[in-house]
C-alpha cells in the first residue's frame, strides 16, 4: 500500500499534528496549536494520507543554531508521529525522506533533533551530538568548594521586559557554546516565557531573574517554586527552568541565588550538558545525583555548506570517507582541516557515515571516540586514537550545549503538559575533549 506524502496547506492544519498527539492522549488544545502555527510554516509540515486522512506527519521549526565559530541555518525536526494503526509500513522513512530532500532544497545545511527514541533517527544519518542530564540536589549539600564574593545585582522582570535582555545573552551564550538554538521573538513569547497552567505541573508561577554585572545584562533565570512542607519543615523544591550566563561569573551567581532560595529543600534542573559549571563549582558533585541521556542529534543535511560554516583550529587536514545511504550527494571523499572542507582525491584515513559525521560536527565527541567505540573506521594507522599521540586539535572545541526548547520528540517541547519535560534549561561552558576530530 502506497501513501500520499506531500507538504500541507493551512486549511489543514491542525489535523496535520494530529498522528503525533495521539500519543498523548488527544488532539492538541488550541493555544498549543497556535503556538505551533506560530513556530512552525504550514509548508514545513509533511504528512502521509490514507485516503485523505492524516496518518503521519514530521514538522521542521527553520532556525538558527550556534556551530563553532559562528551561526547556520537548521531544521529543527519536531512533532514526529505515525498512527498506531500505520505503523512499521515505512510511513516514517517515507516522512523523513520528503522532509530531508525538503531541507535539501531549500539550502538548509544542517537538521536537528531530540529523539524521543535512541534507536530511531541514525537510520537517516543523524548522529548523537551531545549527552545531558538532570539534577536534583539537595540544597543542604549545595555549597561552592569556596567562598565567592557575591557579584551583581538581581531583579524579578515580566516578559515583556525580559525579551530584549534575555535574548541577547542568550545569543551571546549561544556563541560560546555550539549547539544552541537561536531564538526568534515570537518564541520567546510563545514558548519559554509563556506560563500557561498546564506547564506548571504543580509548581508556582514562573519567576523571570535577569541579572546585572556592572549594571550590564549578564545572565537571566527562570523557574518555578513547588512549595510543600511536612509538620513544618520545607520539603518543596525549585525546579529551574532555565539559567544562562553570558560569562562563568554570571553562571554562578545565577546558580547561587538558585542554590539559596529559602524553605526549598532540593533544586532540580534538567538538560544541563555533561560539563556544566556545576560539576566543578560545588565541593560535593556527587550529590548533583546527575542522571544522564541522549541529547542533541544532528545531521549534516548539505556537507560542503555546514563543514566550511565552521571554524578550525591550526593543524594537520583529514582525508576521510564519508558513505552517506540516506543523502548520497554527500557521499565522497572529503579533506577538513584549518582552510576548510572540499572533495578530495586523495586516500581517505577515515571512513565513516552521515551519523558518526553528525556526532562530531559541533564538538561533543572525537573521531577517536568514534573510532574507540567501533562507529568509524581506520584506514591508516591514524594519532587521532591514542590521547598521548594526538597532534594538536584541528578544531575549536566546544559542548554542544542542551538548548532549550528542541526537547522531547523531535523537537520542541512545545507538548507542554504532557509526558515530555516542558521546561528545558540551557547553560553549557566548553567541553575540554582530546583527541583528533572536528569538534
Ligand atoms: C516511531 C514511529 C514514528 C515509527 O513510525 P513507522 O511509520 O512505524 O516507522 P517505519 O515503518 O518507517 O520504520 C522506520 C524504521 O524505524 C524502525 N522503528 C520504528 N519504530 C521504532 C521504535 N519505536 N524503536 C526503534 N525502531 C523503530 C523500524 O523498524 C524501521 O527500521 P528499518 O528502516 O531498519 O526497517 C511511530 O511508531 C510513532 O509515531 N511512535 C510514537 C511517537 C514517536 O515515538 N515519535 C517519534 C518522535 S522522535
Amino acid at each position: 500500500m502506497t501513501y500520499e506524502i506531500r507538504a500541507t496547506t493551512p486549511e489543514e492544519f491542525p489535523a496535520t499534528i494530529g498522528p503525533i498527539f495521539h500519543y498523548f492522549g488527544g488532539p492538541p488544545s488550541v493555544d498549543f496549536a497556535d503556538s505551533v502555527g506560530l513556530l512552525v510554516p504550514h509548508d514545513r509540515i509533511h504528512a502521509a494520507f490514507d485516503d485523505g486522512a492524516v496518518v503521519g506527519s514530521a514538522s521542521v521549526f527553520p532556525f538558527e543554531t550556534s556551530i563553532p565559530g559562528g551561526f547556520v541555518r537548521a531544521a529543527g525536526v519536531t512533532l514526529v508521529g505515525v498512527l498506531p494503526t500505520h505503523r512499521r509500513r515505512g510511513i516514517l522513512r517515507s516522512l523523513m525522506r520528503a522532509q530531508l530532500d525538503d531541507v535539501h532544497e531549500r539550502g538548509e545545511p544542517i537538521a536537528y533533533l531530540w529523539a524521543s527514541e535512541d534507536a530511531l533517527y541514525s537510520r537517516y544519518g543523524y548522529g548523537v551530538a551531545s549527552f545531558t542530564g538532570n539534577i536534583e540536589l539537595s540544597r543542604d549539600r549545595a555549597s561552592f568548594f569556596r567562598d565567592f564574593e557575591p557579584e551583581g545585582r538581581l531583579r524579578v522582570v515580566d516578559p515583556e521586559e525580559a525579551i530584549e535582555p534575555f535574548s541577547e545573552i542568550q545569543r551571546r551564550a549561544a556563541a560560546q557554546h555550539p549547539g544552541m538554538f537561536v531564538r526568534t521573538p515570537d518564541w520567546w513569547r510563545s514558548r519559554r516565557l509563556a506560563d500557561p497552567e498546564w506547564r506548571r505541573e504543580g509548581g508556582g508561577e514562573m519567576v523571570r531573574i535577569l541579572l546585572e554585572l556592572d549594571g550590564r545584562p549578564s545572565g537571566y533565570a527562570l523557574y518555578r517554586l513547588h512549595f510543600s512542607a511536612e509538620r513544618g519543615i520545607p520539603k518543596g523544591f525549585t525546579s529551574v527552568i532555565e539559567a544562562v550566563g553570558d560569562s562563568p561569573t554570571a553562571t554562578r551567581e545565577l546558580w547561587r541565588f538558585l542554590l539559596s532560595i529559602d524553605w526549598m529543600e532540593r533544586v532540580r534542573a534538567g538538560l544541563l550538558p555533561l560539563d556544566h559549571e556545576l560539576f566543578l563549582l560545588l565541593q560535593e558533585p556527587r550529590r548533583l545525583t546527575f542522571n544522564y541521556r541522549d541529547g542533541l542529534w544532528v545531521r549534516l543535511v548539505d556537507v560542503e555548506t555546514a563543514l566550511n560554516a565552521r571554524t578550525y583550529k591550526p593543524g594537520e587536514a583529514i582525508f576521510f570517507e564519508l558513505d552517506d545511504e540516506f543523502c548520497p550527494w554527500n557521499s565522497g571523499i572529503w579533506e577538513v582541516g584549518p582552510a576548510g572542507a572540499s572533495r578530495s582525491g586523495r586516500e581517505p584515513e577515515l571512513r565513516l557515515d552521515a551519523s558518526a559525521l553528525g556526532s562530531v560536527f559541533l564538538g561533543g565527541f572525537t573521531f577517536g571516540q568514534l573510532a574507540r567505540a567501533g562507529r568509524i573506521e581506520e584506514l591508516v594507522d591514524g594519532p587521532w586514537i591514542a590521547p598521548t599521540r594526538c597532534p594538536a586539535p584541528i578544531a575549536i572545541r566546544g559542548a554542544p550545549r542542551s538548548s532549550d526548547g528542541l526537547g522531547g520528540f523531535g523537537v520542541i517541547p512545545l507538548v507542554a503538559g504532557r509526558p515530555c519535560g516542558t521546561d528545558c534549561i540551557a547553560p553549557n561552558p566548553p567541553r575540554s575533549s582530546r583527541g583528533r576530530g572536528l569538534g
